[in-house]
Protein backbone atom coordinates (compact mmCIF):
# COMPACT_ATOMS: atom_id res chain seq x y z
CA UNK A 1 0.00 0.00 0.00
CA UNK A 2 3.13 2.40 0.35
CA UNK A 3 4.40 1.95 -2.88
CA UNK A 4 0.79 2.95 -4.35
CA UNK A 5 0.56 6.19 -2.42
CA UNK A 6 4.19 7.04 -3.45
CA UNK A 7 2.94 6.12 -7.28
CA UNK A 8 -0.04 8.12 -6.87
CA UNK A 9 1.59 11.32 -5.10
CA UNK A 10 5.02 11.97 -6.31
CA UNK A 11 4.95 15.25 -4.51
CA UNK A 12 5.17 13.96 -1.02
CA UNK A 13 8.83 13.36 -1.80
CA UNK A 14 8.65 16.93 -1.61
CA UNK A 15 8.14 17.16 2.02
CA UNK A 16 11.93 18.18 3.65
CA UNK A 17 10.90 16.45 7.01
CA UNK A 18 11.18 13.07 7.17
CA UNK A 19 8.47 12.84 10.35
CA UNK A 20 5.93 14.71 8.73
CA UNK A 21 6.36 12.40 5.18
CA UNK A 22 5.95 9.93 6.71
CA UNK A 23 2.90 11.20 8.61
CA UNK A 24 1.25 12.16 5.74
CA UNK A 25 2.26 8.99 3.68
CA UNK A 26 0.26 6.69 6.94
CA UNK A 27 -2.95 8.92 6.68
CA UNK A 28 -3.08 8.35 2.99
CA UNK A 29 -2.56 4.67 3.65
CA UNK A 30 -4.80 4.22 6.22
CA UNK A 31 -7.83 6.35 4.44
CA UNK A 32 -7.03 4.09 1.58
CA UNK A 33 -7.50 0.61 3.85
CA UNK A 34 -10.73 2.55 4.82
CA UNK A 35 -12.36 3.43 1.85
CA UNK A 36 -14.71 2.05 -0.79
CA UNK A 37 -12.64 3.59 -3.58
CA UNK A 38 -9.55 2.10 -5.10
CA UNK A 39 -6.04 4.01 -5.86
CA UNK A 40 -7.09 3.64 -9.55
CA UNK A 41 -10.42 5.07 -8.99
CA UNK A 42 -9.02 8.29 -7.94
CA UNK A 43 -7.33 8.36 -11.61
CA UNK A 44 -10.67 8.17 -13.06
CA UNK A 45 -13.49 9.79 -10.63
CA UNK A 46 -14.40 13.40 -11.42
CA UNK A 47 -12.60 15.63 -8.71
CA UNK A 48 -16.08 17.38 -7.94
CA UNK A 49 -19.79 15.97 -7.84
CA UNK A 50 -20.92 19.79 -8.16
CA UNK A 51 -19.79 20.08 -12.00
CA UNK A 52 -22.28 17.58 -14.12
CA UNK A 53 -19.63 15.14 -16.06
CA UNK A 54 -16.41 17.09 -14.70
CA UNK A 55 -13.55 16.43 -17.07
CA UNK A 56 -10.91 16.44 -14.59
CA UNK A 57 -9.82 13.43 -12.46
CA UNK A 58 -9.56 13.62 -8.96
CA UNK A 59 -5.67 13.36 -8.98
CA UNK A 60 -5.26 15.37 -11.87
CA UNK A 61 -6.97 18.34 -9.33
CA UNK A 62 -5.40 17.52 -6.07
CA UNK A 63 -1.72 17.20 -7.76
CA UNK A 64 -2.40 20.43 -9.70
CA UNK A 65 -3.10 22.39 -6.28
CA UNK A 66 -0.51 21.13 -4.37
CA UNK A 67 1.54 22.40 -7.25
CA UNK A 68 0.32 25.80 -7.33
CA UNK A 69 0.20 26.01 -3.44
CA UNK A 70 3.86 24.82 -3.60
CA UNK A 71 4.72 27.62 -6.21
CA UNK A 72 2.45 30.16 -4.88
CA UNK A 73 4.33 29.45 -1.47
CA UNK A 74 7.60 29.79 -3.06
CA UNK A 75 6.87 33.54 -4.51
CA UNK A 76 5.24 35.07 -1.62
CA UNK A 77 8.36 33.66 0.54
CA UNK A 78 10.51 35.45 -2.26
CA UNK A 79 9.09 38.49 -2.16
CA UNK A 80 7.54 38.99 1.27
CA UNK A 81 9.11 36.22 3.23
CA UNK A 82 10.37 38.91 5.74
CA UNK A 83 6.66 39.64 6.78
CA UNK A 84 4.68 36.29 5.72
CA UNK A 85 6.85 33.60 7.72
CA UNK A 86 5.77 30.47 5.63
CA UNK A 87 6.36 27.18 5.87
CA UNK A 88 6.79 25.42 2.43
CA UNK A 89 6.62 22.00 4.32
CA UNK A 90 3.16 22.55 5.92
CA UNK A 91 1.83 24.26 2.85
CA UNK A 92 2.89 21.16 0.79
CA UNK A 93 1.41 18.64 3.57
CA UNK A 94 -1.33 20.29 3.53
CA UNK A 95 -2.04 20.87 -0.18
CA UNK A 96 -1.46 16.70 0.23
CA UNK A 97 -3.90 16.17 3.00
CA UNK A 98 -6.54 18.52 2.09
CA UNK A 99 -8.88 15.94 0.15
CA UNK A 100 -7.61 12.96 1.72
CA UNK A 101 -11.34 12.88 3.73
CA UNK A 102 -12.73 12.49 0.68
CA UNK A 103 -11.78 8.92 0.55
CA UNK A 104 -14.80 8.42 3.19
CA UNK A 105 -16.87 10.67 1.98
CA UNK A 106 -17.52 9.31 -1.18
CA UNK A 107 -18.98 5.74 -2.47
CA UNK A 108 -19.28 4.44 -5.37
CA UNK A 109 -22.44 3.06 -7.33
CA UNK A 110 -23.42 1.45 -10.73
CA UNK A 111 -19.70 2.45 -11.14
CA UNK A 112 -20.11 6.28 -10.14
CA UNK A 113 -18.87 8.39 -7.34
CA UNK A 114 -21.47 9.51 -5.04
CA UNK A 115 -21.62 11.10 -1.66
CA UNK A 116 -22.05 8.30 1.21
CA UNK A 117 -24.24 8.45 3.77
CA UNK A 118 -21.16 9.44 6.05
CA UNK A 119 -20.33 11.93 3.57
CA UNK A 120 -23.37 13.85 4.09
CA UNK A 121 -22.98 13.72 7.56
CA UNK A 122 -19.26 14.49 7.46
CA UNK A 123 -17.54 16.29 5.05
CA UNK A 124 -14.27 15.52 3.58
CA UNK A 125 -12.48 18.71 6.16
CA UNK A 126 -13.78 16.72 9.11
CA UNK A 127 -12.99 13.22 8.38
CA UNK A 128 -9.42 14.15 6.77
CA UNK A 129 -8.94 15.53 10.28
CA UNK A 130 -9.94 12.71 11.87
CA UNK A 131 -7.60 10.35 9.32
CA UNK A 132 -5.09 12.85 9.68
CA UNK A 133 -4.92 13.17 13.98
CA UNK A 134 -4.98 9.77 13.79
CA UNK A 135 -1.48 9.56 12.10
CA UNK A 136 0.11 11.91 14.30
CA UNK A 137 -0.25 15.11 11.44
CA UNK A 138 0.57 17.91 13.24
CA UNK A 139 -2.06 20.63 14.15
CA UNK A 140 -0.62 23.32 12.00
CA UNK A 141 -1.26 21.05 8.99
CA UNK A 142 -4.80 19.39 10.01
CA UNK A 143 -5.85 23.10 10.59
CA UNK A 144 -5.38 23.20 6.72
CA UNK A 145 -7.54 20.30 6.20
CA UNK A 146 -9.83 21.39 8.47
CA UNK A 147 -10.31 25.24 6.90
CA UNK A 148 -9.41 24.34 3.35
CA UNK A 149 -13.12 24.43 2.53
CA UNK A 150 -16.23 26.83 2.71
CA UNK A 151 -16.71 25.64 6.39
CA UNK A 152 -13.12 27.67 7.06
CA UNK A 153 -14.65 30.50 6.17
CA UNK A 154 -15.76 30.62 9.65
CA UNK A 155 -12.10 30.06 11.12
CA UNK A 156 -9.05 32.09 11.21
CA UNK A 157 -6.75 30.65 8.61
CA UNK A 158 -2.65 30.85 9.16
CA UNK A 159 -0.91 32.08 6.00
CA UNK A 160 -0.72 28.45 4.89
CA UNK A 161 -4.06 27.67 4.98
CA UNK A 162 -4.87 30.93 2.71
CA UNK A 163 -2.42 29.49 -0.12
CA UNK A 164 -3.96 26.19 0.28
CA UNK A 165 -7.52 27.33 0.30
CA UNK A 166 -6.66 29.49 -2.95
CA UNK A 167 -4.82 27.45 -4.79
CA UNK A 168 -7.38 24.56 -4.09
CA UNK A 169 -10.28 26.88 -5.11
CA UNK A 170 -8.80 28.56 -8.60
CA UNK A 171 -8.51 25.16 -9.59
CA UNK A 172 -12.33 24.43 -8.67
CA UNK A 173 -14.54 27.94 -9.41
CA UNK A 174 -13.75 28.06 -13.32
CA UNK A 175 -15.13 24.58 -13.34
CA UNK A 176 -18.78 25.78 -12.38
CA UNK A 177 -18.69 27.69 -15.30
CA UNK A 178 -18.39 24.71 -17.27
CA UNK A 179 -21.73 23.55 -15.93
CA UNK A 180 -23.79 26.21 -16.95
FE1 LIG B 1 -11.84 19.81 -0.55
Amino acid sequence: MRDTVLELWPEIAWISNPGLRGQVTETWIRALQLSPLTADDLRHIPFTLLVPDCPTTFMEHKRCVVHIARQAAESMREFMGNALPINLDTVIAGAILADVGKLLEYEKVDGKACQSKRGELLRHPFTGVGLAMQCGVPDSVCHIIAAHAAEGDLVKRTTEAYIVHHADFMAFLPFKNLGK
